[in-house]
């Protein structure tokens, strides 16, 4: 029942889209099968999501304005995905999106589950930090995999999801958005994205990994003790962005870059994230048991770690949070 409602106002939204006018109460009765009245039922339940929607008597109804909301049939229309995205769970509130996809793995979800929530009440950041994620202007969602990998590839699934947002990024506002080695997504010297990939392992292979994305995207704020290091793609495209059909773009090549190792990372993909990353050739410095080591950063092998040459020697770095000289 609460389905066929939910089919009923799709279908009305899409009649009102796809004409930047009136349409007749009429039409639309015959047009979907239902009644005027419940035409009009259905208008009311859009009104309510907060759809902007004129009736004049006499002409019909016009769609003045959509919601700033994550819109999922919207947004699963624009898909055509192999792998990652064949089901998404959009929910309006949750405490973490990657903390929901752990709960659905275990009971069994398969690979390619995707949830996005329009806010997090207790979204998680790196190092046990606070994500903030209010309602409105970002993207916060989790992807389920389950590839068989080893526990190891973690790190090199982490920048392959990296690439994927600097790829859409890059396709949707212009901006050349690049990997800060290993988890960050920034454009300049700003971050935009941050991921937060968490697994559940054997000692030789994976369970599960829940890849956590978080993307500034309509920001035009941030607290005071991050502002000199974030931003959002409409403060660097100068644009407002529909994060509905950027989320699609997100979604189309993440399933492009993930779904070609599922079950190994070649050479070739780790030069691809390398070619796309702004820590390679730059001076940086990263915090070891308790002590600070200065380098450049010269390489990444193909476990996803950081090679950093300081004093004659080449140090691997696996973790940590790495400052780069010139961005943060
Ligand atoms: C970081 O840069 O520290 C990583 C931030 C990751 C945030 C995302 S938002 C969606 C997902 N759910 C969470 O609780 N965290 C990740």
């Amino acid at each position: 029942m609460i389905d066929r409602v939910v089919k009923m106002k799709t279908k009305i939204l899409s009649a009102l889209k796809s004409k930047n006018d009136y349409v007749s109460g009429e039409e639309l009765s015959s047009q979907l099968g239902i009644t005027r009245s419940a035409v009009w039922k259905n208008i009311n339940l859009l009104k309510k999501e907060g759809y902007m929607i004129d009736s004049v008597r006499n002409r019909g109804y016009k769609l003045e304005k959509c919601p700033d909301i994550i819109d999922a049939e919207a947004v699963r229309a624009k898909l055509n995905v192999k792998n990652i995205g064949q089901k998404i769970v959009v929910m309006k509130t949750v405490d973490s999106t990657n903390d929901e996809v752990k709960r659905r793995a275990l009971q069994g979800e398969p690979d390619g589950l995707i949830v996005i929530s329009d806010e997090q009440t207790a979204g998680k950041g790196r190092f046990g930090r606070v994500w903030k994620s209010d309602k409105g202007s970002g993207l916060y969602f989790s992807l389920l995999m389950r590839p068989e990998l080893p526990p190891s590839d973690i790190s090199a699934i982490t920048l392959a999801a990296g690439f994927a947002v600097c790829l859409a990024v890059r396709e949707y506002t212009g901006c050349d958005a690049k990997i800060k080695w290993p988890n960050d997504v920034i454009i300049g010297s700003k971050k935009i994205c941050g991921i937060l990939t968490e697994m559940a392992a054997q000692s030789d292979r994976l369970d599960y990994v829940v890849i956590g994305i978080g993307i500034n995207v309509n920001h035009t704020e941030f607290p005071e003790e991050i502002k000199y290091k974030a931003s959002s793609l409409k403060l660097e495209s100068g644009r407002e962005i529909d994060r509905n059909d950027f989320f699609v773009e997100v979604i189309r090549q993440l399933d492009i870059v993930l779904s070609s190792f599922l079950v190994s990372i070649s050479l070739d993909d780790m030069d691809k994230f390398k070619s796309i990353c702004a820590t390679l050739g730059r001076n940086v410095s990263v915090e070891r048991s308790g002590k600070i080591i200065e380098g450049i950063a010269v390489d990444i092998n193909t476990a996803g770690e950081l090679l950093i040459r300081s004093e004659g020697k080449e140090i691997k770095v696996n973790s940590g949070e790495v400052t780069v000289q010139g961005i943060y």
